[in-house]
């Protein structure tokens, strides 16, 4: 299986018909300098997930690494997990599947039952970057779409938009529209967090975050800058830092 890149997407598209994973090839192109690079693959044959795990990535999803060097701080580096989860969101109710954000970067569709995550994953999203204390050298925002893939093929508790629509996707199509938005959500920093809000899943929840400080329990109120989660308990607000949170889920 083979996709071509229309020549007019924001930054310029390395693809592969198989890849261990997008991230590492995307981190090696950071390393031999390189800025606004797309990795997109068919396939991964070692896609990498949050928290050391496995992301199973067979043929037919969207598997994309978008490398960029911001003039930002690392501590600012959560606004673009969060607008890497806005993009991608975007792109799937433009497809017809009505996905949404929960806190801080997986992509559901909810099903209204009160399954541990809130719903089936649809997308993942894995950030990684190198800097210094004060500006990041390079980041690699990884992001994962089930998309072509069939329901046999999917982990537990996960989803795709095959199956949610019961048709396919262009992915040539999907990853331009994703690096579209993508590079319009960093030209307008500001627009990141409202838009977040619109589309999650998590404010206005009761939620609970095991943290590697302990549990916080309460009702997910808001979503500040750079990406902290505002849970209201019943000691008051506590803000949770996405690098801190080991499980959210609703109770
Ligand atoms: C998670 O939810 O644990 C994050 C999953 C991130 C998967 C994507 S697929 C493209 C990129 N390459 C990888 O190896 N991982 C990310």
């Amino acid at each position: 299986a083979s996709i071509e890149f229309g020549l007019d997407a924001p930054f310029s598209v390395e693809y592969h018909d198989s890849v261990d994973s997008t991230n590492l090839r995307a981190r090696e192109l950071a390393a031999e300098g390189a800025d606004d690079v797309a990795v997109v693959a068919d396939e991964q044959t070692g896609g990498r997930g949050r928290l050391e795990r496995a992301w199973s990535a067979p043929s037919g999803g969207v598997w994309v690494s978008i490398l960029v060097r911001p003039q930002r701080p690392p501590a600012h580096v959560p606004v673009f997990t969060l607008a890497a989860a806005v993009a991608v969101t975007r792109v799937c109710r433009e497809v017809g599947v009505d996905a949404s954000i929960k806190w801080p970067n997986d992509v559901l569709v909810e099903t209204g039952e009160r399954s541990e995550r809130g719903g089936l994953k649809l997308v993942g999203i894995l950030t990684e970057m190198e800097g210094e204390a004060d500006r990041v050298s390079w980041l690699v925002a990884g992001i994962g779409v089930n998309a072509n893939v069939d329901a046999a093929e999917l982990p537990e508790g996960a989803t795709s938009l095959r199956e949610q629509t019961g048709g396919d996707v262009d992915r040539r199509v999907f990853v331009q529209r994703l690096l579209e938005e993508f590079d319009e959500l960093r030209e307008n920093p500001d627009e990141v967090l409202p838009a977040w809000r619109a589309h999650s899943a998590t404010l206005g929840q009761r939620v609970r975050v095991e943290t590697s400080g302990g549990v916080v329990e309460g009702t997910a109120v808001d979503v500040e800058f750079p990406g902290a989660l505002v849970v209201d308990t019943s000691e008051g607000d506590v803000r949770v830092h996405a690098g801190d949170c080991e499980h959210l889920r609703p109770v």
